[in-house]
């Protein structure tokens, strides 16, 4: 059997999605909390180590979706705690979603290290899934910056001249079912796991810059767009007064650092991703044109209602 956990989460219901439509696997979800009714669907809290045991009863294979939003501590006494319970269950191998070695420098990194080498010391087999950053990163900062865009023509973000490789969510979930598909597969067969032992690195193969989100927010707004890179500081002031909890503030400052450092720029042809992938990359740039057409009509809706 394969269980996937954070099924309610964007990557683990598309992993989850994928390993239902292909067929062929006894395949449950894991999530915190279960719809009322939902047949098949495990509870899997990872801050309740004492409910794991039942969580994993029977598992073969482990989609471990790491659970990082929190502070590190809390993280990692999740993540340590899903590994103690997957060893004491008899999971048999384990896939972890963990970070792609261009994120080696941020702040989220320490949790994903952490967790793979406690994975790696565990009496079961293991792959880890080196995920690059999210395509929702830039589309996230160019959705954020359509409205004034719009209005004034310039596009800000404190990433200077520095590129992020990114890549599309969709992409990670087709390799971490195959994979585990796979693995489930050479475990029924009595094989040594294809995936046993591997860590792969998905990085993004399209690095976005500033200028990059200005071309698209251009493009979809149907005016000039100029990217002007802001100072960290006053990035740290505003998210300082945005609201957000202090460690989302970290994160989000050692990324926008990362990027300006160069850091988070993957050399395309090192990665596994298309490796592993029977489609071509999905392309992130249409990722990040459809953003900022839902913002622009998102706000567009809002400002008829209020002439209303
Ligand atoms: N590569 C990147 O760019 C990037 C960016 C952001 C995050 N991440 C990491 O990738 C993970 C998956 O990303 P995503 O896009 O699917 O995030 P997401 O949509 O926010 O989903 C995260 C899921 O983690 C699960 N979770 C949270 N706390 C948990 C706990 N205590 N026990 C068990 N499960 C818990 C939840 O699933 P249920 O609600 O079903 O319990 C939650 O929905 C994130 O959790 C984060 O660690 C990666």
């Amino acid at each position: 059997m394969i269980l996937v956990t954070g099924v309610s989460g964007a990557l683990g219901g598309l992993v989850l999605e994928r390993l239902v439509e292909a067929g062929g696997a006894e395949v449950v979800g894991g999530t915190r909390v279960p719809a009322p009714g939902s047949r098949g669907a495990r509870r899997v809290d990872f801050d309740e180590p004492g409910s794991l045991a039942e969580a994993l009863a029977g598992v073969d294979v482990l989609v471990f979706v790491s659970a990082g939003y929190a502070e590190d501590d809390v993280v990692l006494a999740r993540h340590g705690a899903v590994v103690d319970a997957a060893a004491a269950a008899g999971v048999r191998h384990a896939i972890y979603t963990s970070l792609a070695g261009s994120g080696e420098h941020l702040t989220i990194a320490l949790a994903h290290r952490w967790t793979e080498a406690r994975l790696a010391a565990a009496p079961f087999a293991t792959t880890v899934l080196r995920n690059g950053l999210y395509a929702e990163v830039p589309a996230g900062l160019a959705a954020g910056g359509t409205d004034v865009a719009a209005r004034t023509g310039v596009f800000g973000a404190p990433l200077g001249a520095g590129g992020i490789s990114v890549v599309a969510r969709e992409d990670l979930a087709d390799v971490a079912a195959r994979v585990a598909l796979q693995a489930d597969a050479d475990l029924a067969a009595g094989r040594r796991g294809r995936h046993a032992g591997r860590v792969y690195e998905l990085e993004g193969v399209e690095k976005v810059g500033g200028e990059d989100i200005a071309g698209v927010l251009a493009e979809e707004l149907g005016r000039p767009v100029r990217y002007e890179s802001t100072s960290p500081g006053a990035t740290r002031e505003a998210l300082d007064a945005s609201g957000l909890l202090p460690y989302q503030v970290g994160h989000t400052l050692s990324l926008f650092s990362n990027a300006r450092a160069g850091l988070l720029a993957a050399d395309r042809d090192r990665g596994d991703l298309q490796d592993l992938l029977t489609a071509p990359p999905r392309p992130v740039r249409r990722l990040i044109a459809d953003a900022v057409r839902a913002e622009a009509a998102r706000s567009a809706a809002e400002s008829a209602a209020a002439a209303v």
